[in-house]
């Protein structure tokens, strides 16, 4: 194809081509999915990263203010004035000595790179962008997306914000942590609820976003991957262009570390760095989908031509067992995950580990996050602890450099946190019970107090 931008199957021995434009985001010949490619000889992506130093003095132009378009030679699908920004990719990456202690690392070596700081609260904002601008592009006026929550939240916004489109939004009824449904309301999304879980909603999604014409943005949309390689370019930044040795992700659908993966692969291509990180992508142990067939059953990309019978043959274990996905963390309560095929491309070639941890292990690492300075949600903290456990296994050692991604703010999910902490075992059980959480090692209980000065007074006392 002549074109510059283009999208291509990610499959080498298909590597069919569609235009830019095209909004079907399978491919064509094989149903496999899709990248969006450059044929970066007739674009000007920079020479070295410290080009990127030159936007910080731009910040008044909202292009250059943004922390996904400020980057944007390393994303050149749309033309300047189809951007649609609303501030997204405004995020930290903080050195975190408390979380290095409870990982086992030394002090300096662990940084969480907090998402939760985007205008919805979660690092969907990045890919939102990207989408919402390709929406933008191809005259969309209805955008759908399947949601354990985040998602919806950040689409949600992104509609109120710009008021160019309308959000329909799908998610599972009772699967969704309140934070993240009153987003979906308060910001005028028409939300439906269906009577399934995610992997029901995300396959009704796509048949109906076909059938309606609607544009999709959930991230087997590859320009929703674009936005989120943005992540990486700030923790670049952030290292001053130094590549850590980890990049530490929970995994869902699997979108962020297909997107990490690209990331790499491509300033590898370009030049601008020598070598990637290894990308560690951890799985709630009730949504192992990943960790079961990459680790157990030895699932590899295997040069685009993944072993099918393995996949299917898994699936068709869970559905023979009525097994379902079932974690605290709301966010990453998948077992189909779309981008399956992309992810084992990302770990081929940037090297890297699956893990799978419990739900008392996340909600430990989540307390820790917490006492350390940043507020995440459950599935954020599945980074933490899964780093924590590749140091125990050796896999990581103490002096690595390593990056957890904080994918969500913990006020989306207070449920989870309130009950953590509870003095009342009730409560606790109620929330946590049946997920198998039996002890809140790290709980920073409230005190209960009469309405007595002195009594109060003391409480303070004994207490600090
Ligand atoms: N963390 C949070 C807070 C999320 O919301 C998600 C995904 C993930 C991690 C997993 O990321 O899918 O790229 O592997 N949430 C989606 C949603 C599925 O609908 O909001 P992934």
């Amino acid at each position: 194809m002549a074109e510059a931008v283009f999208q291509r199957c990610i499959h080498p021995h298909c590597g069919a081509s569609v235009a830019v434009e095209e909004t079907s985001f399978a491919c064509p010949k094989c149903g496999g999915l899709l990248d969006v490619a450059y044929d970066w000889n007739r674009l000007q992506p920079p020479k070295s990263l410290a080009y990127f130093e030159s936007k910080w003095a731009e910040r008044l132009q909202p292009l250059s203010f943004s922390g996904v378009w400020r980057f944007r030679e390393l994303l050149p699908f749309a033309p300047p004035e189809k951007i649609m920004t609303i501030g997204e990719g405004q995020t930290i990456l903080q050195r975190a000595d408390v979380v290095a202690k409870f990982a086992g690392m030394n002090a300096g070596c662990l940084h969480l790179q907090y998402e939760g700081m985007n205008p919805s609260g979660s690092f969907k904002d990045n890919g939102m962008t990207a989408a919402f601008t390709h929406a933008s592009m191809v005259g969309a006026t209805r955008a759908a997306c399947a949601s354990t929550g985040n998602t919806s939240a950040s689409l949600a916004v992104f509609c109120s914000a710009t008021g160019l489109m309308r959000a329909v939004i799908f998610i599972g009824s009772g699967k969704i942590a309140y934070g993240k449904l009153a987003q979906s309301l308060d910001h005028g999304a028409l939300t439906v609820q269906i009577a399934g879980d995610f992997d029901d909603a995300m396959l009704r999604v796509q048949q109906i976003s076909k059938k309606l014409g609607i544009y999709l943005v959930n991230s087997v949309n590859p320009f929703r991957l674009e936005g989120q390689k943005t992540i990486m370019y700030r923790i670049l930044e952030a290292m001053r262009w130094e590549v850590p040795d980890w990049i530490v992700v929970p995994g869902g659908n699997l979108g962020n570390v297909s997107s990490f993966g690209k990331a790499f692969i491509e300033l590898m291509e370009l030049g601008l760095i020598k070598r990637p990180p290894r990308l560690a992508v951890i799985n709630a142990a009730g949504s192992n989908t990943f960790y079961q067939l990459y680790e157990r059953f030895g699932l590899r990309w295997n040069n685009g031509q993944p072993d099918a019978r393995i996949i299917d043959g898994y699936y068709q274990s869970l559905d023979a067992e009525k097994i379902r996905a079932a974690t605290i963390a709301s966010a990453i309560e998948i077992n189909h995950p779309v981008n399956l095929h992309k992810a084992l491309r990302a770990l081929d070639r940037c090297g890297g580990a699956v893990r799978e941890v419990t739900d008392q292990e996340i909600l430990d690492a989540k307390a820790k996050v917490g006492a350390g300075g940043l507020g995440c949600e459950p599935a954020s903290a599945a980074s933490v602890a899964g780093a924590k456990k590749l140091r125990k296994e050796g896999v990581i050692a103490p002096s690595d450099r390593v990056v957890c991604i904080l994918t969500g703010h913990q006020l989306k999910d207070p449920t989870a946190t309130v009950a953590y902490h509870s003095a009342d075992r009730k409560t606790f059980d109620e929330v946590l019970g049946h997920r198998g959480v039996r002890r809140a090692t790290y709980a920073n209980r409230a005190v209960q107090v009469p309405n007595d000065l002195d009594e109060i007074i003391k409480a303070i006392e004994v207490y600090t």
